[in-house]
């Protein structure tokens, strides 16, 4: 079994906003055969990287944990560990930097060990300004694909501006459709702002119809995302919207 440790409970004396490890209130199912830990995927170029050194997890390492063939699992314990998290009396910037650690360690961390290089958000200047509103109804639709600016982020220094749809940040914000990308160097108009990234997963953040920006995931290696991250990322960034404080 492979136990999550994340709520809301708090020892005596702690911060009212800082979420602490807590009991047990997630499990993921046994490893299955022919899973990675069993066929040792990703296993040598994991052991070269960088990506042991993370800091605690807030995934406990058990003996048989089933990945990647347990991605629903993992991103049910991850939903749950979203809502325990995220407070809507908080202002969206600190919901989604926080929202960001907890993913990108999710991912990297043992047992899960996922090379993902970088995990954040994309927002519009009115989102990040805190003045964007859900248009009343009769408005003028927006002029066009929005320009993007970089927003709470986990990884290496990132491109600050992506012009309307430009990029796969660009393009998700344009179609309001997620773009999964298992080869970037194929994707026209990839913006590398990382050029170690080989594949990439785009969300886009729709609040009242309109796209306010995107969630962002980058991979080390090809094919890094598949059917399951894409449907584990759209529910993970659907509670955003519902709690993390979008206006
Ligand atoms: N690759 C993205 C740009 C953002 S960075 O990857 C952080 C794109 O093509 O839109």
């Amino acid at each position: 079994m492979h136990r999550l440790r994340f709520s809301k409970v708090k020892p005596e004396g702690s911060s009212p906003h800082h979420p602490t490890l807590s009991r047990n209130i997630i499990r993921i199912p046994s490893e299955a055969p022919g899973s990675a830990g069993q066929r040792g995927i990703g296993k040598q170029s994991i052991e070269k990287s960088h990506l042991q050194r993370t800091s605690a997890t807030m995934l406990e390492t058990v003996p048989g944990f089933a990945y990647p063939l347990a991605k629903p699992a993992f991103y049910a314990a991850v939903l749950e560990q979203t809502s325990a998290l995220v407070d809507p009396s908080l202002p969206l910037t600190s919901n989604l930097a926080n929202f960001s650690a907890l993913l990108f360690h999710a991912y990297r961390d043992p047992p899960v060990s996922r090379e993902i290089n970088w995990l954040g958000f994309y927002l519009t200047k009115d989102v990040l300004d805190g003045v964007a509103g859900v248009p009343e109804a009769g408005s003028p639709p927006p002029k066009g694909p929005p320009k993007l600016i970089l927003a709470p982020f986990q990884g290496r220094v990132a491109c600050t501006i992506i012009p309307p749809n430009k990029g796969v940040c660009g393009a998700a914000a344009a179609t309001a459709s997620t773009q999964l990308v298992p080869d970037v160097h194929l994707f026209p108009g990839h913006i590398a702002c990382d050029s170690n990234t080989e594949s990439e997963l785009v969300v886009p953040i729709v609040v009242g119809g309109r796209v306010v920006g995107v969630l962002d995931i980058d991979c080390l290696v090809k094919e890094g995302f598949d059917e399951e991250d894409r449907v584990g990322v759209d529910g993970l960034v659907k509670v955003l919207v519902e709690t993390a404080g979008f206006k």
